[in-house]
């Protein structure tokens, strides 16, 4: 007897990978410039990759001179010391910091493969606060490109965003210290509301901070990045539904930066190697720092003033802000702000 049932379509798989585990193409980016090119024309970062901010205002500001020696205290993706390194052509040496033991070694393979050995560049796995470790007669010139990379926020396994599940942990280094669901274990509701408006200026960290302690209470520790997700949600559950969608995703957004810059005590690195930055430029040498939110910014811009009155810089500069046409091919460009200095 024939069968009149309706055949069931078969389930379509999908055409690109649904998880960034399966993303093997972007993982090994340079195999594959078209599909990369495709995606960035779209004003997307491909996963495993980072795009560079300002570029050209920094290589304008730095003016590098052959035989310089630079300090790149935020490595990541390489793509602000690979255009530096280009300046020198072969002269020189640029040594760079960053805190990212999974990252780290993938960048000196790929600047290996531009054909840049260790007389070009030397990558340090340090924390940026701790910069004097280096030895080095002076640096010509620094950069610090803050915050987090692309591959970190791509990445689930590490926590960064609420936009894939993950364990919730924010660590650019994740050998050591606490993650954030470490954190939240162990911070009071006080601790946690001051982090938040500290951290991030957010505006329900009452409430939020509340409901982190309520769950917890009922044996609820948020472990995952849709934990904390859904936890924030229930904490705005009392505002008007017409306002609900918005700010949970603005909360979200300010939240996961708070906890961010606390596991990783992002200020107080940044403290440090503010202050540490005047005695190991050379004279004439000059400084650039790209920041991303208000906090960091303070900071940068009160050392700057400070060391500016003091007579240690000659000339301070900025805030300076990416081009709208920048801005609209790599949206993660749009918050960011220049601020230079040069040492008297
Ligand atoms: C925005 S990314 C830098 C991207 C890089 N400029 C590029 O062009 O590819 C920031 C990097 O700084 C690193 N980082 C953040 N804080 C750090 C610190 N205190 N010490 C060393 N590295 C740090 C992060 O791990 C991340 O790789």
């Amino acid at each position: 007897m024939e069968d009149n049932k309706p055949k069931r379509r078969v389930r379509y798989s999908g055409k690109y990978p649904r998880t960034f585990e399966e993303k093997y193409k972007e993982k090994q980016p340079e195999k594959y410039q078209d599909l990369i090119d495709h995606v960035m024309e779209k004003g997307n970062t491909p996963a495993g990759m980072h795009r560079s901010i300002m570029v050209d205002e920094i290589l304008t500001f730095l003016d590098i001179q052959p035989d310089q020696i630079g300090l790149d205290a935020t490595l990541g993706f390489g793509g602000h010391t690979k255009a530096m390194l280009e300046r020198l052509n072969h002269t020189g040496h640029i040594h760079a910091t960053d805190l990212d033991p999974i990252e780290l070694p993938k960048t000196n393979d790929r600047l290996k493969g531009f054909g840049y050995t260790d007389k070009d560049f030397t990558l340090h796995h340090l924390n940026f606060r701790d910069i004097d470790m280096i030895e080095v007669q002076g640096f010509d010139f620094i950069l610090a490109d803050l915050g987090v990379s692309s591959m970190q926020i791509d990445d689930p396994e590490r926590g960064f965003t609420f936009k894939h599940n993950g364990p919730l942990d924010l660590r650019m280094n994740p050998e050591v210290g606490l993650s954030a669901a470490d954190r939240l274990r162990s911070m009071s509701k006080d601790e946690i509301e001051g982090m938040l408006v500290e951290n991030a200026d957010e505006v329900y960290a009452k409430e939020i901070a509340l409901e982190i302690v309520r769950e917890r209470s009922l044996g609820h520790f948020i472990e995952t990045t849709k934990d904390l997700q859904s936890v924030i949600q229930k904490a705005l559950r009392n505002l008007p539904k017409t306002m609900q969608e918005e700010s949970f995703k603005k909360s979200s957004q300010r939240t996961f930066q708070a906890l961010r810059i606390d596991v990783n005590q992002e200020y107080e690195a940044l403290f440090d190697l503010l202050e540490k930055i005047p005695n190991l430029l050379n004279p004439g040498g000059k400084v650039a720092i790209l920041t991303f939110h208000s906090g960091e910014d303070r900071l940068v811009k009160k050392a700057f003033q400070h060391y500016h009155k003091l007579g240690t810089y000659k000339a301070i500069f900025g805030p300076d802000s990416p081009s709208l046409d920048e801005v609209h091919n790599n949206p993660r460009a749009r918050s960011a702000k220049l601020r230079c200095a040069v040492k008297a």
